[in-house]
C-alpha cells in the first residue's frame, strides 16, 4: 500500500520508492499540507503545524484566533475566507459572488488511476490514487483532488476536478496543483527562451512576492517551459532538496511561486487563468490537466533521473518506449521550399549510402507551397514538384531501403489557400475584427469539431497509403484573436482550452489510427516541447537552431526534464543557417549524438572526405545508439556557467559509457582540466575503445579524465568506454 490513511492522526501518507507526502485533516474539515520530501517510514508529527494569533490573518472560528487559512499550509487553497495568498481556484456564482468555502468530506484510495478523458495523461500498471473530496454545500460545488503514485519514478501526479451540483458556476481559475512549504530557503529554477533560443536556465533567489512563469500564447511555448523547480539555496547539480512541478498540457499555462508574509512558499501550476474560464453547467464536471510533482534529495541529477524514468515509462506510449529511433535526413535546411523529385531522390541516394535510415520530406510538398505565404490547409500534393505524388516518391525512397516520413502543419491555414477561400469561418477569430498574422498564417479553430474532423480526414488521405513511416507535426505561430465563430458568446473564453481539447482529439485519433507511424512534434523547434504532446508523439524537434554551440545549451537545459530518447537533434551545414557560426563537423556530430540523431543539410554538396566522415559518425552512432537513447544521462559541465559542456551516458547494465566534451572558446594560459564521470560501476574496469587504456570506474568518477589543452575554438571530443573483462 503506497497510500495510507491513519485514522488516529487523521493523516494521509503517500509514499513512492524514496519520497513521502503527508496531508493532515485539520479540525475535521481542512486539508493541511504537512510534509513532502525524503521518505519517512515512521512519522509521529515532529514538524506539526504551529498555530498563533497573527494580525490581519482572519479567523474561521470566533473562538480560535490562532486558526487562519492565511497561515495554514494547505493542499488546495481558496479565495475569500481568509487566505490572502494566491488561491488555487476561483469561481463566479450565479449572483456574481466569488466566495467559496470548500470543506473536506471524504476520501477514497483507488487501486488504479481513473481515466482522464480528452486530455493527455500519464499511464502505468497498478497506479494507486488518493481521491480527496471537498464540498461547498451552499454553492453546490464539489471538488476532487487526485494524487496518483508513480512509485518507481518517485513521482506523484496531481489533478483536480470540479462538479457543479446545483447551479451553473463559472470557473475562473482552476489550477491543478498547489504545495505550501514552511520555508523559503529556495532558489527558483525555470527555463526561458525564444524561437531559435529554446530553453535557457534561469536560477534566481526567492524574495517576497509572487513570481509568475506562464504562457498566454495558446501553446506551452519556448518562451517559458511549463516546468518550475524549487532548489535549496545551497543545492547543486548533485546535492540538495529539489522540488519540481511539470504540466502535462500543451496550451497556455500558469505557474507561480509566492513568498508570503511569514516567509512560507506556495508553489502552483495549472491552466492559465488569464483570459480563460469555463462555464460549468449544473451536473457537469471539469477536469484539469495533470501536474507532475517530483522531489529529489540529490540535486538536479536526482531530479532528472526521476523525470527521465517517468517520461520513458509513464508518458511515452508503451509501443515506443523501447524502440530505437531511426537516423534521419531532413530536406528542410538542404532545400527549403525549392526542390524537385529528382533533387530529393539524389539526397536520399546519398543518405542511403552513408547509412541513414529515414528520409523526411519537410515543408513545401503540397499545392502552390513555394514559400511560407500560402497553402496551409490544402493538403494535396504539388504535382509540379512531385509528378508521381507522395506515394510515388515514397515507393522510390522505400525501394532504396530507406523509411519515408513527411511534414504537416495541420493546425494552420493561410489566407491564400483553397481552404480559407471556402471556409474562412474555420479560422480562430473575433467577429468584425482584423485577423493578426503570424508567419503570414492564421490558426484553425479546433474548438469546432467539424474543423477537427476536416483535419483528421485531410491528413488521413495522405497517411492511408500506408507508405508513411514518420510524421513531423509542426505548429509555427501562437494564438491571437482568441475567439470562435462556432462557440456561443457565453463560451468564448473557453476558446483556447477547447482548442487544446480539439488538438488532443485529433492527435489521439491519428496516433491510434496509425499506430506504426512515428510522430515527432515540432513548433518551430521546441515551442511545444511538453509532456502533453509527448503522451501522443514520442519525440520532439528540440529547436530550429541547429548550431552545435547553441545546441549544447539547449540540449543541456532540455535534459533537466527529458531523456535524450525524445530529443530530436541534427547535424547541419556551416556556416550555420541560424547564427552563421562555423564549427567542425566532428563537433556538430558530437553534440547531435546526444539526442535522436539526424542530418539536415545537402549531402549532395559534400566533399568525399566529409561524406566518409559522416559515414563513420553514423556507424559510430548505430553502435552506441542504445546507450544514448536508453541509458542513463548525466550532466558533467554546465555550458551556461562555464566555457565548456560535458555529459556522459551509461548503459543500463553499466557496461558501456559515452562521454561528450565541448570547449567553446580556446583560452590563453588555459588550465588543464579534469573531467569526472558519473554513474559508472566503481568496481568495474573500463577500456577506452580508442586508446585501449584501461581505467577503473572509481578513478574515472573520482579522479577523472585529464583533458587536453587544444588551441582551437569549438573543440570537442568523445570517448567510448566498455567494461573490461
Ligand atoms: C519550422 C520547423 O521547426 C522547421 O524544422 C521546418 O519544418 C519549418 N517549420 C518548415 O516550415
Amino acid at each position: 500500500m503506497n497510500i495510507v490513511f491513519e485514522k488516529e492522526s487523521q493523516r494521509f501518507f503517500i509514499n513512492t520508492k524514496n519520497t513521502t507526502y503527508i496531508i493532515e485533516i485539520v479540525k475535521n474539515e481542512f486539508l493541511a499540507h504537512l510534509y513532502w520530501g525524503k521518505k519517512i517510514e515512521n512519522y509521529f508529527g515532529s514538524n506539526k503545524i504551529m498555530f498563533r494569533d497573527r494580525g490581519f490573518s482572519p479567523n474561521i472560528f470566533k473562538e480560535d484566533r490562532t486558526f487562519s487559512l492565511d497561515t495554514l499550509p494547505q493542499e488546495y487553497p481558496q479565495y475569500g475566507n481568509g487566505d490572502f495568498r494566491p488561491c488555487a481556484y476561483h469561481i463566479i456564482d450565479k449572483d456574481n459572488n466569488t466566495f467559496s468555502d470548500l470543506r473536506y468530506i471524504s476520501f477514497e484510495i483507488l487501486k488504479e488511476k481513473p481515466k482522464l478523458n480528452g486530455l493527455p495523461s500519464s499511464h502505468g500498471e497498478k497506479i494507486e490514487t488518493l481521491v480527496l473530496t471537498l464540498l461547498d454545500e451552499i454553492l453546490g460545488l464539489e471538488v476532487k483532488l487526485y494524487y496518483s503514485v508513480f512509485y518507481d519514478s518517485d513521482v506523484i501526479v496531481r489533478r483536480t476536478s470540479f462538479k457543479a451540483l446545483k447551479d451553473e458556476i463559472i470557473l475562473d481559475r482552476m489550477l491543478s496543483a498547489n504545495v505550501d512549504f514552511r520555508t523559503d530557503n529556495f532558489d527558483l529554477l525555470s527555463l526561458y527562451g525564444a524561437h531559435n533560443n529554446d530553453r535557457n536556465i534561469d536560477r534566481r533567489p526567492l524574495t517576497s512576492g509572487t513570481y509568475v512563469l506562464e504562457s498566454t500564447r495558446g501553446a506551452s511555448s519556448m518562451h517559458q517551459s511549463p516546468f518550475i523547480v524549487l532548489i535549496d539555496k545551497e543545492g547543486t547539480e548533485n546535492y540538495g532538496d529539489v522540488y519540481a512541478m511539470q504540466f502535462i498540457y500543451s496550451g497556455s499555462f500558469y505557474s507561480a511561486v509566492h513568498v508570503d508574509q511569514y516567509r512560507n512558499v506556495r508553489m502552483q501550476m495549472g491552466l492559465q487563468p488569464f483570459d480563460n474560464n469555463w462555464i460549468l453547467a449544473k451536473g457537469e464536471t471539469f477536469d484539469t490537466p495533470e501536474v507532475v510533482l517530483a522531489y529529489s534529495n540529490s540535486g538536479l541529477t536526482g531530479l532528472s533521473n526521476q523525470l527521465h524514468h517517468f517520461v520513458r515509462n509513464h508518458i511515452i506510449k508503451e509501443k515506443w518506449k523501447n524502440k530505437a529511433r531511426p537516423i534521419l535526413i531532413n530536406n528542410w535546411e538542404a532545400t527549403y521550399f525549392n526542390f524537385t523529385e529528382e533533387k530529393l531522390l539524389a539526397l536520399a541516394k546519398e543518405a542511403k549510402e552513408i547509412g541513414i535510415e529515414l528520409f523526411v520530406l519537410d515543408d513545401g510538398w503540397f499545392k502552390n507551397r513555394n514559400s511560407d505565404t500560402s497553402s496551409l490547409g490544402d493538403w494535396e500534393v504539388d504535382r509540379n514538384k512531385l509528378p508521381n505524388g507522395i506515394d510515388g516518391l515514397a515507393d522510390k525512397i522505400h525501394s532504396m531501403g530507406l523509411k519515408f516520413g513527411i511534414w504537416f502543419e495541420p493546425e494552420m491555414i493561410n489566407e491564400d489557400s483553397e481552404l480559407y477561400r471556402s471556409h474562412p469561418e474555420y479560422t480562430i477569430q473575433i467577429k468584425n475584427r482584423n485577423l493578426i498574422y503570424g508567419r503570414g498564417q492564421f490558426v484553425l479553430d479546433l474548438s469546432n469539431k467539424e474543423v477537427c474532423n476536416f483535419i483528421i480526414e485531410s491528413i488521413s488521405k495522405i497517411l492511408d497509403s500506408q507508405k508513411i513511416d514518420y510524421v513531423k507535426w509542426d505548429m509555427n505561430r501562437h494564438i491571437t484573436n482568441a475567439g470562435s465563430l462556432f462557440l456561443n458568446s457565453k463560451n468564448q473564453r473557453e476558446c483556447t482550452h477547447r482548442y487544446m481539447l480539439g488538438l488532443y482529439y485529433i492527435v489521439e485519433t491519428l496516433v491510434e489510427k496509425y499506430p506504426d507511424i512515428l510522430f515527432e512534434s515540432c513548433s518551430s523547434g521546441g515551442g511545444r516541447f511538453d509532456l502533453g504532446l509527448l503522451c501522443y508523439m514520442p519525440q520532439t524537434w528540440a529547436s530550429d537552431n541547429t548550431d552545435a554551440i547553441c545546441r549544447s545549451k539547449i540540449q543541456y537545459a532540455t535534459s533537466l526534464m527529458y531523456p535524450s530518447l525524445v530529443v530530436g537533434s541534427h547535424v547541419s551545414v556551416c556556416p550555420n543557417h541560424q547564427v552563421g557560426r562555423i564549427t567542425p563537423l566532428e563537433t556538430r556530430f558530437n553534440i547531435a549524438l546526444c539526442g535522436n540523431l539526424g542530418y539536415e543539410l545537402d549531402l549532395t554538396l559534400l566533399s568525399n572526405e566529409e561524406k566518409s566522415e559522416i559515414k563513420n559518425q553514423i556507424k559510430f552512432y548505430k553502435k552506441v545508439r542504445d546507450i544514448v537513447q536508453f541509458g542513463d544521462y548525466y550532466r558533467l559541465l554546465n555550458p551556461f556557467t562555464t566555457n565548456e559542456y560535458a555529459v556522459n551516458f551509461v548503459s543500463k547494465n553499466k557496461e558501456e559509457i559515452i562521454v561528450v566534451y565541448l570547449k567553446v572558446l580556446s583560452e590563453p594560459a588555459a588550465p588543464f582540466h579534469i573531467l569526472k564521470l558519473k554513474g559508472l560501476d566503481e568496481n568495474s574496469l573500463y577500456v577506452d575503445t580508442v586508446t585501449n587504456n584501461v581505467y577503473s570506474g572509481a578513478e574515472l568518477m573520482y579522479a577523472g579524465l585529464s583533458l587536453e589543452n587544444v588551441k582551437q575554438d569549438f573543440y570537442s571530443k568523445k570517448w567510448y568506454f566498455k567494461k573490461f573483462n
